[in-house]
């Protein structure tokens, strides 16, 4: 019985195995995540992988992944890259752990903050952040340079969370190079990853340079985080955005209010997970509809029949842009942003009724293989097909095969806000540019616990007879 998996020796496995290493010939270490897909093929639904003397059980068949949905038998567990990052978030909403009550608490005093009322007030706020990058990319159509997407995509996803939940602007249109506080997180995200793929007792030795500019990383983000924390309780105001519920306002059923150290680590991680992987999800949608133009055309015809010629389009007008969500999820399908999350037992319990599982074992999810699953999405997963998205099919499929925003109690608390701001964003973007791809262009995936479209670069060309 090892990792509480009695019957661990059916798992399949990689063949080659070297004593100490673990499972490592082939692998990249920057590319983790598309490692283990390559694996997964390999060795089909729930297979295992041995590094560094730590063996994990990864999951990907939606029988057996929709079998850790229920909650009643599985909780989230912090594990691999959501445990490295402990040391920036803490007992953050993210990274608390299940019986941390700090999770709770947090839950219940944030969750308004991401309802239908709440999603109609930052609207006004998003839109005119949408309106800073489309002012940047009609110079660049003016001229006819390109424009680098994921990086234009972070600065209005960051600015996006940050004046809408924080009142705050860090510039970033306004600025050459990405602000400090980006150039941080992903210091940390990417020394998050890489402690999952180095030895762990000789980490601190192998990453000693890289731990200490991770120290300094994490400096800079608590930094910016107490500043601006300290701007708003010099002004007060925030009318009940996040910030301000962090700060001022007590739990409903128990008065309890956020410690100052807590506020810390939910700002850190609202700013970080409130904008990396919504990036990704626009870079991606971006990177696809460049290349299918005919999707492309489909979209902007309904921008077009929905939106008309309101210069700003409203809240309720944004939902109703059916296909263009469909582009969305079609392209978090293929690559989910977050593209991972662990699951444990809460009792002895048996997978899908074939791997017994003691209570604290635990899974990895790979979310771009489970949406790949051939028995759910057909022998060609691999094409993006918007049409996957459309009522009929979704009805079609059984529950838990599509989840990029994770699930149960702690998924996603700003899914709803996510969509919202990156089917308005492209919406925007499909209205007023045609988008010319680089044809020399080959998607490659970038790597940092989140993904990200590598090097993308578009053209945008201002449509004649739009305002
Ligand atoms: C949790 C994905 C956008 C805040 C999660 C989880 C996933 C995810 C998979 C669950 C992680 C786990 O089980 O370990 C995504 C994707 C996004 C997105 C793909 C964009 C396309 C956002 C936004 C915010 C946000 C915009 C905030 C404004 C959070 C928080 C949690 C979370 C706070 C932890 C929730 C909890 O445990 O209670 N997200 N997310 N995310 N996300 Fe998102």
């Amino acid at each position: 019985a090892e990792l509480g998996w009695p019957e661990l020796a059916r798992i399949p496995h990689p063949p080659r195995r070297i004593p100490l290493l673990g499972d490592v010939v082939g692998v990249n270490r920057r590319t983790p995540l598309q490692d283990s897909m390559r694996y997964a093929r390999r060795l089909g639904p729930v297979f295992r992988r041995k590094a560094f003397g730590k063996e994990f059980v990864f999951v990907w068949g939606a029988r057996y992944a929709a079998d850790l949905a229920d909650e009643s038998r599985f909780a989230k567990h912090v594990g691999l890259g959501v445990a490295n990052l402990r040391p920036v978030a803490g007992d953050g909403l993210f990274t608390a752990y299940n019986h941390e009550p700090n999770w709770q608490l947090a839950h219940d005093v944030l969750a308004p903050g991401f309802s239908r009322d709440a999603m109609a007030g930052y609207h006004p706020m998003m839109l005119s952040v949408a309106q800073r990058l489309t002012e940047h990319w009609d110079r660049a159509a003016a001229t006819g340079r390109a424009v680098d997407v994921p990086g234009d995509m972070t600065k209005l996803t960051l600015e996006t969370i940050a004046r809408t939940g924080f009142g705050h602007d860090f510039g970033s249109f306004e600025r050459s190079r990405p602000h400090p506080f980006v150039t941080a997180m992903v210091g940390t995200l990417t020394y998050a990853q890489r402690l999952n793929t180095v030895p762990f007792p000789l980490a601190p030795l192998l990453l000693r340079s890289a731990s200490r500019r991770n120290a300094a990383d994490i400096a800079c983000l608590n930094d910016t985080v107490d500043e601006l924390v300290r701007a708003r309780r010099a002004t007060g105001g925030g009318e009940g955005d996040l910030l301000d519920r962090m700060l001022e306002t007590a739990h409903p059923g128990t008065g309890e209010r956020l410690a100052p150290r807590n506020v810390r680590r939910q700002v850190i991680t609202f700013l970080v997970a409130g904008h990396e992987t919504t990036s990704g999800a626009l870079s991606f949608a971006l990177h696809y509809l460049s290349r299918h133009p005919e999707v492309a055309a489909r979209a902007r015809a309904e921008v077009d029949r929905v939106w008309r010629d309101t210069a700003e389009p409203a809240y309720e007008q944004v939902a109703r842009l059916r296909y263009v969500r469909r582009v969305l999820d079609e392209s978090l399908r293929l690559w989910p942003t977050a593209p991972a999350f662990s699951r444990e037992a809460r009792v002895d319990t048996v997978l899908a009724g074939e791997h017994p599982m003691r209570r604290g074992a635990w899974a990895l999810v790979l979310t771009p293989m489970l949406h790949r699953d051939p028995e759910v999405w057909g022998a060609d997963a691999e094409r993006f097909d918007p049409d996957r998205f459309d009522a009929q099919a979704v009805r079609s499929r059984p529950p838990h095969t599509f989840k990029p925003f994770g699930t149960g109690a702690r998924a996603c608390i700003g899914r709803q806000f996510a969509l919202h701001e990156a089917t308005l964003v492209l919406g925007l973007l499909l209205r007023r540019y045609d988008l010319r791809a680089d044809p020399a262009y080959r998607l490659g995936v970038t790597e940092r616990l989140t993904l990200m479209p590598e090097g993308l670069r578009l053209l945008p060309e201002r449509r004649t007879a739009v305002r």
